[in-house]
């Protein structure tokens, strides 16, 4: 720990000495821009297109720096009558090179992204601005988007629902904004590509294409891959950097009699119980049959196409079913729609469509909804989200939250870390946490509140940390009388508009992580006069740094704002971080108290303290998992991110 810091610390120290060195590049940007200020929208276009030349004929983007961030700047005071103030040109800098900054959340990372994404984008090369969800790509890449047009860069949008044929030109833009899955997926579609036009395997292919795409030609769409910068890094590289993205292929010949099996132990799950049919490992989470369990497996009734699954086959099926029913919940890890289940992440409380669970978990939570259950997944491509980055030739990332992080981006990305002081001094303040029994204590304190608030005409922003907690919160308030909007997977449609007017008079919302990430909540009329924008937490996340981003929303660019946080005994973070003995006496000594010690809430930072480590743990075995298997690919002389056909 002692030798963990002093590297933390060290870091911190050279991000802190470069950031004295690039302080000296920003009176000669502003010098520069005092000559463009009088030139027309023409002339400043032109003055780009010069630049773009210069960069092409050899001189060094170092070297094209000052003069790019100027016209940047310039651009962006006369088409957004905003200009990037001095912190956000020392983030430009940092970032272009090869830095996470670190600019606190509502600094305006959004704006200082256009200063290295435009620099980059001389060199004519393909350059990508990753972030979290599609709402933030395409909400970046149009209010950025008269900047860049002011200087002749055209700007492209990646989404989930579109085409391929429309990828393909977005991909063809000066700067590209996407999300890091459709990157990756795009990516990971054009090797399949590359494969068939190599060994002409378009079989293996077969619809899958088409089956994620509208098939919009047999070209691939990405240019080689040269600059990226990721907003949300902390978010992008770490936390989704825990499952790797999966194309899979078509079904095997048994579909019929796996689908069937997937079913039957669905049905049977009922008939098992805790320590009498099997064991619960909690902290490993596994559970496993034991002799009256695998008896009771053994002689309950079965479809005759089962005869010929193997007796070991259908324990694994009986454990993974009950493993399912236990702990993956509708509404809170998953959602069906359209008669598919969607993962709900908890970590963006989005949905993130295309991923699925491993190891027949997705199959099994479809038979438990009875839904079609989909292909036992034959992997035909996969890339990790760390794989996917490394492979740009240069990467640069931001974020409101990575500093507990910087030690573990640099060691796996290469990327240093530098922490950019804030515009205006943050006028954020912090609500003594406080501590409650139970769910239900906690949550009526809650509701009392918000209706406190609500009496002033202050806005309220509630983050849970699941779409049926949301739901619940939000009927106890309208129980209440109040009226409020519901942001969860749920309501994606109507998320830019719930967003936009959050900050207003009286504007109460309840939120899932959704709104946890990125979302610019603006104050209405006189709200900064009552304090601003308050803040209330729920419940702790399996990562402060979500905990932080959530408080991010309010206090911004300087703003008044105010935030909660909210505990009980039975949170969730007591079981995931301390496991069940000691989370269970603590419930029940939770059940019968009036008054919780204040003193236990730093009970709930330990335990947010050991699931950080589990799911760091987790990403260093993954890591490692995957290295190896490349390492085989390519001793086979395979392509290392295809799966081996057939
Ligand atoms: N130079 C500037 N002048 C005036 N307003 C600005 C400037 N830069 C940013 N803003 C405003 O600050 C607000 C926050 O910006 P933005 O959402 O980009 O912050 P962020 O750093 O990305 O925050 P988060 O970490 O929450 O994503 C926006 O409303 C934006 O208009
Ligand atoms: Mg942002």
């Amino acid at each position: 720990m002692a030798i963990a810091t002093v590297l933390d610390t060290g870091l911190k120290v050279v991000g802190h000495l470069r950031l004295k060195q690039w302080n000296k590049v920003v009176p000669q940007i502003k010098s520069l821009q005092n000559g463009y200020v009088n030139i027309s929208d023409a002339q400043l276009r032109k003055e780009s297109l010069a630049l773009r030349y210069r960069a092409k004929s050899g001189d060094s983007l170092e070297k094209l720096l000052p003069e790019a961030f100027a016209l940047v700047r310039e651009a962006s005071k006369r088409a957004l009558g905003m200009q990037h103030y001095e912190v956000q040109l020392l983030g430009g800098i940092a970032m272009h090179n090869h830095s996470i900054a670190e600019m606190q959340t509502g600094e305006g990372k959004t704006l200082t992204a256009t200063l290295p994404m435009y620099l980059a984008s001389l060199t004519g090369r393909s350059v990508h601005l990753a972030t979290a969800n599609d709402y933030l790509a395409r909400r970046d890449a149009e209010w950025m988007g008269p900047v860049y047009r002011m200087l002749g860069v055209s700007v492209g949008i990646v989404e989930t629902q579109m085409p391929r044929a429309q990828r393909a030109r977005s991909y063809q833009s000066d700067v590209t904004y996407g999300t890091a899955k459709e990157f990756g997926f795009d990516f990971l579609r054009d090797r399949l590509l590359l494969r068939r036009t190599v060994d002409g395997s378009a079989d293996l292919l077969g619809g899958m294409l088409g089956q994620n795409q509208n098939v919009g030609g047999d070209k691939t769409i990405q240019r080689d891959p040269y600059f990226c910068l990721v907003d949300e890094a902390d978010s992008l590289l770490i936390d989704e950097a825990r499952t790797p993205l999966i194309i899979s292929a078509m079904p095997g010949e048994d579909y019929n009699t796996t689908i069937q099996t997937y079913h039957w132990a669905a049905e049977s799950v009922d008939r098992y119980e805790e320590d009498t049919h099997y064991e619960y490992d909690y902290q490993k989470k596994t559970v496993t049959l034991n002799a009256d369990g695998r008896r009771m497996v053994r002689e309950i009734a079965k479809p005759v196409e089962l005869a010929v699954v193997g007796m070991f086959d259908l324990y694994e099926h009986t454990e993974r079913a009950i493993k399912v029913a236990r702990e993956f919940l509708l509404d809170r890890h998953y959602v069906v729609r359209d008669g598919e289940i969607v993962i709900v992440d908890e970590f963006t409380g989005r949905l993130s469509e295309g991923r699925k669970w491993r190891a027949g978990i997705h199959q099994a939570i479809e038979a438990k909804e009875d839904v079609e259950i989909t292909v036992e997944t034959n992997q035909a491509a996969r890339i990790t989200v760390q794989d996917y980055f490394l492979r740009y030739e240069r990467l640069a990332g931001m974020t409101g939250t990575a500093a507990d992080s910087a030690r573990e981006l640099n060691k796996i990305y290469k990327v240093s870390f530098v922490a950019v002081p804030t515009n205006r001094p943050a006028q954020r303040k912090r609500f003594r946490t406080s501590v409650y029994g139970t769910a239900e204590a906690k949550y009526q304190a809650i509701v009392d509140e918000v209706l406190q608030c609500h009496d002033r005409g202050r806005p309220v922003l509630i983050g849970t940390r699941s779409i049926d907690k949301s739901e619940r919160l939000a009927e106890l308030l309208r129980d209440r009388g109040v009226a409020l909007k519901v942001l969860n997977a749920n309501n994606l449609p109507a998320e830019a508009e719930i967003v936009k007017v959050a900050g207003e008079k009286g504007k109460i919302t309840v939120a899932t992580n959704m709104a946890g990430r990125g979302t610019d909540i603006k104050l209405g009329k006189g709200v900064e006069q009552i304090d601003g924008l308050h803040v209330i937490c729920t419940e702790l996340h399996d990562s402060a740094r979500i905990d932080r981003q959530l408080i991010g929303r309010c206090g911004r660019q300087g703003d008044p704002g105010t935030f909660h946080q909210f505990l009980s005994l039975d949170d969730d973070i007591l079981l995931n971080g301390l496991g069940p003995r000691k989370s269970k006496s603590l419930e029940s000594r939770g059940a019968d108290a009036d008054n919780v010690p204040h003193r236990l809430a730093s009970l709930f930072r330990k335990a947010q303290a050991k699931v950080e480590r589990k799911y760091f743990r987790q990403r260093q075995a993954l890591m490692h998992h995957e290295r190896e298997h490349r390492k085989i690919q390519q001793q086979m002389g395979q392509d290392p991110y295809l799966d081996t056909p057939g």
